[in-house]
């Protein structure tokens, strides 16, 4: 059956599915096999070559993530997605597969902790030039861009300020100066759906499915989606050749269960995000809050532009500094300290010194990441049991 025309949670349930012909098996079984038998030293031979379908090594593909990375392509409007072992495998083998010698990447300074750490202190030893901007700032984007520029990489909504970039604008501008510049957007916070960049204009979207995506909080994985070219390069030299960083049957086998709850959990994320960000923004301990669902948000417009709805990661700060979030952060019974993110529990963490901590602090005030800064990850509970939680981490202070 084609999916294409069903709505969002059809296809998160049923696309990509396929028909277990042996048992009739509802849910995809979890092949834990890492090799596949060949019938004769000819099929293999045709496999290798690509002239017959079927699989090889489970490093190049596995049944049980086939049916994951299908189902993935069509709730992003993709050509083709490719399964990874964490979302780090997901981004380094992306950049892998872009980047040379000699290329260079312009990316915003404002990114996931490691994302950053790869970039600014990982690929630069192998000889690949990144400038760091602030790509809501379309001239920044276009002044940034040279004749070895080979990709474009930003979050929207960035972690952890919630700093929102305009995806169209920055494709445009970005293909604009060169077609072949690949514009990737790291869509973990908002999710497919939430965002489709594909759409808008992007060439490439990676994601930690750790978190919505999976949204349990027991697995760690990645995706790439974009055309299905690219995406082959992507599995075949970026994860192949490069990385080898191959999700695993049995987390494949996690993410499909997650997904199939995947509209019903945004709905309440989305929901629950939306009044707790209220709550925080009429609370007087506190001093800004970071949400792109409200009105004062630097961006809120180009938010409501390209995102379906705001989501449930929220940032703010609380009157007093780091000293006092630190307090209070501490003095909260639900909410739980840890990092990640996207999980039905609520996790509080604070960036400065847990995911941002490879940003020294000139780097965190050149990124717009005050110090102080506690970021939230609302989570499935009954909002109101969420607020009482804050409330009386903030009557501690
Ligand atoms: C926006 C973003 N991208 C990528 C990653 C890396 O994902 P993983 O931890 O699955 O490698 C994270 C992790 O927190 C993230 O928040």
């Amino acid at each position: 059956m084609d999916y294409t025309n069903k709505g969002f949670g059809t296809k998160a349930v049923h696309a990509g599915n396929v028909h277990d012909k042996q048992y009739g098996a509802l849910t995809m079984p979890i092949y834990q096999t890492s090799t596949f038998v060949f019938e004769s030293c000819e099929q293999g031979a045709a496999r290798f070559s690509g002239q017959e379908a079927g699989y090889i090594y489970s490093r190049l593909g596995n049944p049980t993530s086939s049916v994951l990375e299908a189902k993935i392509a069509a709730l992003d409007g993709a050509e083709a997605t490719l399964a990874t072992a964490s979302g780090m495998g997901a981004i380094s083998s992306t950049l892998w597969t872009v980047a040379k010698a000699g290329a260079h990447i312009v990316a915003d300074g404002t990114l996931y902790g490691c994302t950053y750490a790869l970039l600014a202190h990982g690929l630069t030893r192998y000889g690949v030039e990144v400038t760091f901007i602030d790509t809501a700032d379309i001239e920044a984007v276009k002044a940034a861009l040279k004749e070895n520029t080979v990709a474009v990489y930003l979050e929207t909504p960035a972690n952890p300020n919630l700093k929102i970039a305009d995806i169209a604008a920055v494709a445009e501008a970005a293909h604009a100066y060169n077609p072949e510049i690949k514009v990737i957007c790291d869509n973990t916070f908002a999710s497919p759906y939430l965002q489709s960049p594909l759409a808008l204009g992007a060439d490439v979207v990676v994601y930690s499915a750790t978190k919505y995506l999976n949204g349990h909080g027991d697995v760690i994985a990645g995706f790439v989606s974009g055309k299905a070219d690219f995406v082959s390069q992507v599995r075949m030299f970026g994860v192949k050749d490069m990385t080898g960083s191959v999700l695993g049957p049995q987390e494949a086998f996690l993410i499909l269960r997650g997904l199939k709850t995947f509209e019903i959990r945004m709905q309440r994320h989305c929901e629950s995000g939306r009044k707790i960000a209220e709550y925080l923004d009429n609370h007087p301990m506190v001093e800004k809050v970071y949400y792109p669902g409200l009105a004062s948000h630097k961006n809120h417009e180009v938010a409501a532009k390209q995102m379906r709805d705001f989501g449930a990661m929220i940032s703010f700060e609380v009157k007093g500094g780091r000293a006092a979030g630190s307090k209070f952060v501490n003095s909260l019974e639900l909410c739980t300290l840890a990092v990640s993110l996207g999980d039905a529990e609520t996790l509080i963490e604070h960036p400065a010194s847990m995911t941002h901590s490879t940003y020294g602090p000139e780097e965190l005030a050149a990124a717009g990441i005050p110090e102080g800064l506690v970021r939230l990850s609302v989570g499935l509970e009954n909002v109101e049991d969420i607020i009482a939680d804050l409330e009386q981490g903030f009557a501690k202070l």
